[in-house]
């Protein structure tokens, strides 16, 4: 039967749809093969209930999504001390795929833009020091989110090959860290583990359990696993909400007031906490990378359900 929060989801479907603006990413080429009018829309809520509209199954890789829970998985296996040492926590008003350090202190700015991003990625399983090797780090990513999903995810292969035959502007970011000390080892080995996190293969469900999850203090509201210590989430959802949607954030945070994250596979993710998660999948970007109708969704759910934190 038909809640009304689903009758709700279906006439914001409609509204999305007739939002037409914005290209599908095409830097990585594999990307370029979507349909772009696919939209999902999904709700979830920390007591397991989970509202559907649209095109909720349709598999696309997670991108710049996983970046915030690549940073808490560092958070865990590396501490904090150490990951702050190298990633910063200010928003930087710069595009994600910034070539940038902190002049001040040398590091990356946030984990949200790529430099800060590769770095997370370098400190999951404890960093180069660890004696790791790169399959092990991306194993312990894949399964850290599919953790957060709720179930197994897997590497898109062709989106990963895809990025990892382009991706010379992440290489470049990733020899100024090795440069300036912030990357350890070989920074090609860390780029390949990045490359893979990105790919990722989730849908619009996933997303809006991941979301719920990290609403719910860490634990996943139907399969009842931890996915995050409580002590991260509040700097893992700090650092979406100042750096989460990059040099869009303040307008952001004005139209929708959640923490958020949007990956250039379409794909945005937001929550209150202690609420609900959110997820829209559209793969029409905006100029700074964020889906077109997932923008307008997340504010028209924001405002008709009340959800701006403020
Ligand atoms: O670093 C990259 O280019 C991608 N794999 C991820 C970028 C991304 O999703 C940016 N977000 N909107």
């Amino acid at each position: 039967m038909r809640s009304p929060i689903d009758d709700y989801l279906h006439g914001l479907l409609e509204r999305c749809r007739a939002q037409d603006g914005g290209a599908v990413a095409d830097y990585i080429p594999e990307l370029a093969r979507v349909d772009p009018e696919l939209t999902g829309i999904c709700l979830a809520t920390i007591d397991g209930h989970v509202y559907e509209a649209g095109d909720t199954h349709v598999p696309f890789t997670i991108q710049s999504i996983s970046k915030p829970f690549a940073y808490a998985m560092a958070l865990e296996d590396a501490g904090v001390a150490a990951v702050e040492a190298r990633i910063d926590v200010e928003p930087s008003g710069d595009a994600f795929n910034s070539i940038s350090l902190d002049p001040a202190s040398g590091r990356p700015l946030n984990p949200m833009i790529n430099a800060g991003a590769i770095t997370s990625t370098s400190l999951v399983s404890g960093g180069a020091g660890a004696g790791v090797s790169g399959e092990e780090r991306l194993g312990r990513i894949v399964a850290g989110l599919s953790r957060f999903a709720g179930r197994p995810l897997a590497v898109d292969e062709d989106v990963a090959a895809s990025e990892s035959a382009t991706g010379h502007r992440n290489r470049a970011i990733g020899w100024m860290l090795r440069s300036r000390g912030i990357l350890d080892g070989d920074p090609d080995a860390t780029l390949e583990v990045y490359f893979r996190q990105c790919a990722v293969g989730v849908d619009c469900r996933d997303l809006s359990l991941m979301a719920a999850t990290l609403a719910n203090g860490g634990v996943h509201p139907l399969t009842g696993e931890r996915a995050l210590a409580r002590e991260h989430v509040q700097q893992v959802l700090s650092v979406m909400t100042t750096c989460g949607m990059y040099d869009a954030a303040g307008n952001w945070m004005v139209r929708v007031g959640l923490p958020a994250k949007s990956g250039v596979g379409g794909g945005i993710l937001a929550l209150l906490p202690g609420q609900l998660g959110l997820a829209v999948f559209s793969p029409r970007l905006d100029a700074w990378g964020n889906s077109v109708r997932g923008v307008f969704a997340c504010g028209e759910l924001s405002r008709d359900l009340d959800l701006h934190f403020l």
